[in-house]
């Protein structure tokens, strides 16, 4: 029997009204106890009604609705199998067994309701016992819990598979990803001690630079000074510290990039959306079972050199890939864009030397400092402050040459004043001067400096500070 003529009766209704058969009184049911008791016994029901709902539904026609569409349409199904079949139950009874074995359904259990709420941008499973969600930037635990560690296991080994991976003690690390694009992140014992864990971040949404502005990650000036740069071809790193806003800010810059160039992106895990019509997204893979087949982020960007791109964006550089695209960046490929982790311009500067180190070929400390001297124009620093929100606190120039230390021009910072008390971070924005080079850059391409910056008079090195000693 098909679904549809399944589904043809009069349902819609809420569960536990129309379709209760005869015996039925909809009302307290056998034991006539509510609470702690009817939800245990509603609790043993649910696999087998799992079992049930599972064989009647046809996947293909699933696979095409909406996640809320699927939603209702499994439980308007586990409405009618539960008044053909099942015991008589309290309507508040009926209503949990249905919303709990749909959310198992769906593939997530007691999840699902924390995934559906929009206002939460993370979820992290300590244990069956703990959950934490990340609302508006700040983490708090959750009133939700896994019936047991197998139950937990199962939501991991469902969302794993559904990426040909596979969790075990000789497997227990791994990345996946939901097919609604969320990153799932799981760590299973013995490597964790804390029990199975399983972080779960929103796909990112995606923020316009107005959209930044108008939550203070920076000021219209700032807009102004990097569309310019952008334009102008300067080769940018966006850095911060974990879930500091580097991939939004990435995005929400390449939003700048002309429509005539042809962008090619590199990312670890997809997250990037580019409006323009000329992307070409390269994503990596992992091995596969048998531990073959892996592509990683330095491939795709050694391929993406022979695609001819006019932009090269980097997701995030966390390894060997570096030197491959600093080299790009330097030789021809400039105006592309890359995030990597650190905590300070200076951090970053560090940080790119020692991944570019990380490729098999083996370069001496002062052609390494060369090859980013050459690459890197513009450093934009993000930080997440305690309040959760995100702000640029540092927008610098590399003003160093060939060999020299690392010369760094700030041309911006943020001045934070005393929280307020409620808890809020604000500030200003302290705009200081470019760099002649910069200026002298900006002008050739056709750009100009926003008056809010000025230009630094010839020669000044007043406002750049040297990062790093020369070792090595
Ligand atoms: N400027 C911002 N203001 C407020 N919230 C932001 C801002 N930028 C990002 N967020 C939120 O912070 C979270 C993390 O953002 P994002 O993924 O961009 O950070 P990230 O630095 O790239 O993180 P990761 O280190 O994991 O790569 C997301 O939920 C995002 O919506
Ligand atoms: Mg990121």
């Amino acid at each position: 029997m098909s679904l549809r003529s399944r589904l043809s009766g009069p349902d819609g209704h809420p569960p536990g009204t129309a379709s209760q058969p005869a015996n039925g009184t909809g009302a307290t049911g056998a034991t006539g106890a509510r609470g702690a008791e009817g939800a245990e016994a509603t609790a043993r029901l649910v696999p087998a009604y799992r079992t049930k709902l599972l064989e009647e539904i046809d996947l293909a026609e699933m696979s095409a609705l909406t996640p809320a569409e699927r939603r209702s349409r499994l439980e308007r199904v586990l409405g009618h199998l539960i008044s053909r079949e099942g015991p008589v139950l309290a309507t508040d009874d009926r209503d949990l067994l249905i919303r709990r074995v749909v959310d198992e359904a769906l593939g997530l259990g007691v999840l699902e309701p924390l995934l559906e709420d929009a206002s939460v941008t993370e979820i992290m499973v300590n244990g069956p016992d703990q959950v934490f969600v990340e609302r508006a930037g700040r983490v708090a635990q959750v009133p939700v819990r896994f019936a047991s560690h197998e139950q937990l296991m199962q939501t991991i080994e469902r969302i794993v598979s559904t990426v040909n991976r596979r969790v075990d003690e000789s497997n227990p690390m791994v990345d996946a990803r939901l097919p609604t694009g969320e990153r799932v992140n799981v760590v299973i014992p013995p490597l964790s001690l804390t029990g199975a864990t399983l972080t779960i971040r929103r796909f990112p949404r995606a923020y316009r630079l107005d959209e930044l502005v108008r939550l203070g990650t920076l000021d219209d000036a700032m807009v102004l000074l990097l569309s310019a740069f952008i334009r102008a071809r300067f080769n940018v790193i966006v850095s911060g510290g974990t879930g500091s806003g580097k991939t939004t800010l990435l995005n929400a810059l390449s939003g700048l990039i002309p429509e005539t160039e042809r962008i090619i992106t590199v990312e670890d895990a997809a997250e990037l959306q580019l409006q323009q019509q000329h992307v070409i997204r390269l994503e990596t893979r992992p091995p596969n079972v048998e531990g073959k087949g892996r592509v990683t982020v330095r491939d795709l960007v050694r391929n993406s050199l022979r695609m001819r791109p006019d932009r090269i964006i980097v997701g995030e550089v966390r390894g060997g890939e570096t030197l491959d695209m600093l080299q790009a960046m330097s030789t021809g490929h400039d105006g592309s864009l890359a995030t990597v982790h650190a905590n300070s311009a200076e951090d970053a500067l560090m940080r790119l030397q020692t991944l570019a180190s990380m490729s098999e070929v083996e370069i001496p400390f002062p052609a390494l400092q060369d090859q980013i001297n050459s690459a890197v124009d513009v450093l934009v620093q993000l930080a997440r402050f305690p309040d959760g929100s995100r702000k640029i606190v540092e927008i610098s120039l590399l003003a160093s040459h060939g060999r020299e230390t690392f010369q760094i021009a700030s041309v911006c910072r943020f001045r934070a004043r005393p929280m307020t008390p409620d808890g809020r971070i604000f500030g200003t924005f302290e705009h200081l001067p470019v760099t002649r080079r910069a200026a002298d850059r900006l002008t050739m391409t056709g750009e100009s400096v926003p008056p809010a910056f000025g230009v630094a008079a010839p020669d000044s090195r007043l406002t750049t500070r040297e990062a790093g000693g020369a070792t090595g």
